[in-house]
């Protein structure tokens, strides 16, 4: 079964896409993380749990919630990233964890996918070209990847140096707790309070109030309320102000040509 997290639509392709060419069952865990519904899950198929990567790890509520979540059935565990293109530790620590669940990890890969983080000081965000480029280079090893899944095969990744765990490890928690903070989000009047950003928020961070929605204090920076707004009413500070938000819904023309419809 394929399994996943995904606040802007990037993991949720590619886990679309890997699950459909194995012929598997594939799962949006959104509704149980919100939810903290930890009941167990049954495959008699490997697991492919697939997430995109925040600061060189997955997302840490999603660790979290995968640490406490009951897999039964298969033993055998895949992961795949999704990236800007940096997945650091992220390999390595679905390794032990899964280790840890008393699991068999089968190796991980990642597959470089468009920004998605306009509030990120150091990376502007990708014009069109660079997008199509990306989803057309990570569409191309689509096949190659669920190949290796459907024969029972070991995933071949990158080794990753102990110098870079070092660095990652100790980095993650600080700057989650330093920079991961929802003070800044405002909503302009183009909001049309249908609820969308509360309803995505995997953190339940969001409440809609008088048709607008309000922050608590709760949040992982994930993008899905200011990437999917419809009115593209949420903005970060300045600091995503003119830079461009994204969700991959915006590039469906692109990858219903990629797909050849
Ligand atoms: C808060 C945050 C932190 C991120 N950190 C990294 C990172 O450390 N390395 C990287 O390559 N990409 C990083 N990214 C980019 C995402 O991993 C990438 O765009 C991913 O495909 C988004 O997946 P989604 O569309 O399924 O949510 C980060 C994105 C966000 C929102
Ligand atoms: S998704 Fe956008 S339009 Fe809808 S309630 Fe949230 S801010 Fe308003
Ligand atoms: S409030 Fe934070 S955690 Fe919730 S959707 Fe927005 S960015 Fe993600």
């Amino acid at each position: 079964m394929v399994i996943y997290f995904s606040a802007t639509g990037n993991t949720e392709f590619i886990a679309r896409e890997i699950a459909s060419r194995i012929g598997d069952e594939c799962l949006n865990l959104i509704d149980r993380i919100k939810n903290n519904d930890l009941s167990p899950l049954l495959s008699d198929r490997p697991w492919i749990i697939c997430s995109p990567v925040y600061v060189c790890e997955m997302p840490r509520f999603f660790t979290a919630f995968l640490r406490d979540l009951p897999l039964e059935g298969c033993k055998d565990v895949y992961f795949v990233f999704t990236s800007g293109g940096y997945a650091g530790s992220s390999g390595p620590l679905g390794k032990s964890l899964m280790r840890r669940k008393g699991m068999t990890f089968r190796g991980y890969t990642e597959f470089v996918m468009p920004r998605n983080y306009p509030v990120s000081k150091k990376y502007d965000m990708l014009g069109k070209e660079q997008t199509e480029e990306r989803l057309k280079n990570a569409y191309q090893r689509i096949d190659e990847v669920a190949d290796i899944i459907r024969d029972g095969g070991k995933l071949p990744h990158r080794y990753v140096f102990f110098l870079e765990k070092v660095v990652t490890l100790p980095f993650n928690p600080v700057w989650c707790s330093k920079v991961f903070k929802a003070d800044d989000f405002t909503v302009s009047d183009s909001c049309v309070g249908c609820g969308l950003c509360a309803k995505l928020c995997p953190l339940n961070n969001i409440r809609i109030t008088d048709g607008k929605p309000s922050w608590g204090s709760t949040c992982t920076h994930c993008m899905a309320c200011l990437g999917n707004c419809p009115k593209e009413a949420i903005e970060y500070g300045e600091r995503t102000v003119n830079k461009g938000k994204y969700n991959l819904k915006r590039y469906k023309y692109y990858v219903d040509e990629l797909k050849g419809k």
